[in-house]
């Protein structure tokens, strides 16, 4: 019986034409042209052929990134695997963790799931983290950096507080929008043996098709998330997604173009949200958060799928009047732009 299960609910996925999907965070642009050309190569030649169970060539490509070794590598079939690992590897069912009481909704499903209890940390006024509140955990602390759905980025002189201040506790720092943002944490991981940072190749690398994330930290800790993966599926990355994105992590100069145009559009779509009575949070990510001072979110929300536009609302306390738009490309968000028009009178 599924007795602890209570599962994460994605954002739509409508698979209709003519629908602009602004609503879960994925890249509007294609990956790298080498991608597809890896994945026909190995396509046609391996697929008879276990793949490799240790990841290790991709591990290295990755490590290289961040000054690392294989060894502090790890990756899993997109980073909530890594997620889920992780809260099996560093968190107790007897001991509290902590994350903020707004954040990315899958933590609560993988606490009820690992049995995991959780003292949830309310963020300030202006939802930015309050950073003592996560010293001295009991079981450990997690939180993404930036912050979802908020898109606040803390800076790394105060994670590297909440680091120091839970030195028996691993501090997992979930960055999968950290290529929109200022910097990674994964520079404090030679100075600090309890943080864990993890990512993924779903945003700024446009695979979130293909599931690779990973995690990086120091040598114990990914033997940790190691030994959790070999006791459950020796082979959770295929040929495929190996190829595919060893391939995407080569092309730097493709990565660079396109976290480069969504962040230049997103500054562009800031602007012209607050011509239209927005209040949009300073974001550091690929989607921005935004509230309207006289339409509410559930009507805006309602307006724009009627208009064929995908954005996502979340039904909970503090955000209930926000809604969350994912960056898509400069034609997208004119057409965005366009169809409010029709629905917010300035
Ligand atoms: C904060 C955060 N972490 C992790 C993920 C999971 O990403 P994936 O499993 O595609 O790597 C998401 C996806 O939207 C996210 O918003």
């Amino acid at each position: 019986m599924a007795k602890r299960a209570t599962p994460y609910v994605p954002g739509l996925q409508l698979n209709e034409p003519n629908i602009i999907k602004l609503n879960t965070n994925e890249n509007p642009y294609p990956p790298s042209p080498n991608v597809m050309d890896a994945i026909k190569k190995e396509g046609s030649n391996h697929l008879q052929l276990y793949p490799s169970s240790t990841t290790v060539d991709l591990r290295k490509t990755i490590g290289e990134i961040y000054g690392l070794t294989a060894d502090e590598v790890f990756i899993g079939n997109g980073s909530d695997e890594v997620l889920a690992f992780s809260f099996m590897a560093f968190f107790e069912p007897e001991k509290k963790i902590r994350y903020p009481n707004i954040t990315y909704s899958f933590y609560p499903v993988y606490a009820t799931l690992f049995n995991i209890p959780v003292e949830t940390v309310e963020v300030n006024a202006d939802f930015t983290l309050p950073t003592d509140a996560f010293f001295n955990s009991e079981g450990g602390v997690i939180f993404p950096n930036p912050n979802a759905p908020t898109s606040l980025y803390l800076p790394l002189d105060e994670i590297e507080g909440i680091i120091q201040n839970n030195p028996d506790n691993v501090v997992i720092i979930d960055e999968a929008y950290v290529d929109f943002a200022e910097g990674s944490a994964a520079r404090l991981i030679h100075k600090y043996d309890n943080v864990l940072v993890i990512q993924t190749t779903s945003k700024s690398r446009s695979l979130a098709g293909l599931r690779v994330g990973y995690a990086l930290g120091n040598a114990s800790l990914i033997q940790a998330l190691i030994k959790i993966k070999d006791s459950f599926n020796s082979y959770t990355i295929d040929r495929l997604a190996l190829v595919g994105a060893q391939a995407a992590f080569e092309d730097r100069a493709y990565f660079d173009r396109v976290t480069n145009q969504i962040v230049n559009t997103r500054e562009d779509v800031i602007q012209r949200l607050q011509n239209f009575g927005f209040s949009v949070l300073p974001s550091q990510t690929n989607f921005v958060f935004a509230t309207h001072e006289t339409y509410a979110a559930t009507e805006l929300y309602a307006a724009l799928k009627e208009a064929r536009i995908l954005v996502r609302h979340f039904d909970q306390p503090r955000i209930e009047n926000y809604l969350r738009i994912t960056i898509g490309t400069e034609e997208e968000m004119n057409v965005f732009f366009e169809k409010l028009k029709d629905i917010v009178k300035v």
